[in-house]
């Protein structure tokens, strides 16, 4: 099959890369903000077209979560317009993977989300990324939508490498302990999308949640990310309101993940493990 992956310089869309080499039944068209613009209704049509594209992985996305507080138009227009512009040149001729967010969510919950939880985003980019959801949910087009939630990876910008790299040049950090959630490892994610290309999409669900197993803060998860490194930094706890952004972010956005584990047939690594292999992977590099 001809697969597409768009954002293919992003954290998911480098794991994707990587990992479909172990996939190599399948062809791969990689394209990244450059080569491809999902916004560019015509030429999204045109590499769909021209390809003979069966698959698109979506994984570009406008990410940055505070600056689309002030950028509205513009993380409407890729989470939104552009996954609209993947479903009309899909109509008829291929399915569509597409990963969103935990941040559809309001973070009110006391139990991990389901997938039919009611979404209530507190900002603009959770926001923006539900009316892409919302287009994919009323469309024909075959796709699956994985949400998920705190993504790292060696490829990027992320918690992890920032971590890593403020943990050197300082002594002490403070870290939010009072959002709760689940990290992913984005290779683990990029596994799970390129095992879903096979899959008869007429008998899947239409969403899915996606993160590594267990539960943890931001600030046991910078305590991990130096015990596991052997950084020398100590981490202090504080509360998100001592740590104002401009983008409001859910307390809360543990995903429940039992659907995806049993109609996926999956064991999800749990989140500590997966930190360890990334970390040595950076190390590595
Ligand atoms: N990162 C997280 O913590 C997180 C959490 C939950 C869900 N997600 C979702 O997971 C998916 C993958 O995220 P990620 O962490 O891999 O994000 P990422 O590293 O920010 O990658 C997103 C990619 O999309 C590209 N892009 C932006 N605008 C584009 C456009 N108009 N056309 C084509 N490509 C465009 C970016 O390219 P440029 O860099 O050149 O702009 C970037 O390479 C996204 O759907 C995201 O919403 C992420």
């Amino acid at each position: 099959m001809n697969i597409l992956v768009t954002g293919a310089s992003g954290q998911l869309g480098s794991e994707i890369r990587e990992k479909s080499t172990e996939f190599s039944q399948h062809n791969y068209f990689f394209e990244d903000s450059k080569s491809l613009d999902i916004t560019d209704s015509e030429k999204v049509k045109e590499v769909i077209e021209e390809n003979n594209i069966e698959v698109v992985m979506n994984c570009a996305a406008y990410t940055s979560v505070d600056k689309a507080e002030s950028e509205e138009l513009n993380a409407e227009n890729v989470n939104s317009l552009g996954v609209k512009n993947l479903l009309l040149a899909l109509k008829g001729k291929g399915k569509l993977i597409h990963i969103s967010t935990d941040y559809v969510f309001n973070g009110k919950s006391y139990e991990p989300y389901k997938e039919e939880h009611y979404v209530e985003p507190i900002g603009v980019y959770g926001k923006t990324k539900r009316l892409g959801e919302e287009y994919i949910l009323n469309s024909e087009v075959e796709s699956i939508i994985i949400r998920t939630s705190w993504v790292y990876s060696s490829f990027g910008n992320n918690f992890v490498k920032t971590m890593l790299r403020l943990g050197k040049e300082r002594n002490e950090l403070n870290v939010i302990f009072d959002q709760i959630g689940s990290p992913t490892y984005a290779r683990d994610l990029a596994l799970v999308c390129l095992d879903s290309i096979d899959k008869d999409f007429s008998n899947l669900s239409k969403i899915y949640h996606y993160s590594n197993e267990g539960v943890t803060s931001w600030y046991d998860f910078a305590k991990a990310i130096m015990e596991i490194s052997g950084v020398d930094c100590k981490i202090y706890p504080i509360e998100t309101k001592d740590y104002p952004t401009p983008a409001k972010r859910p307390n809360y956005s543990l995903l429940n993940k039992t659907k995806i584990k049993k109609e996926f047939n999956i064991t999800i690594p749990y989140w500590r493990d997966s930190l360890k292999d990334c970390i040595k992977k950076i190390e590595r590099n």
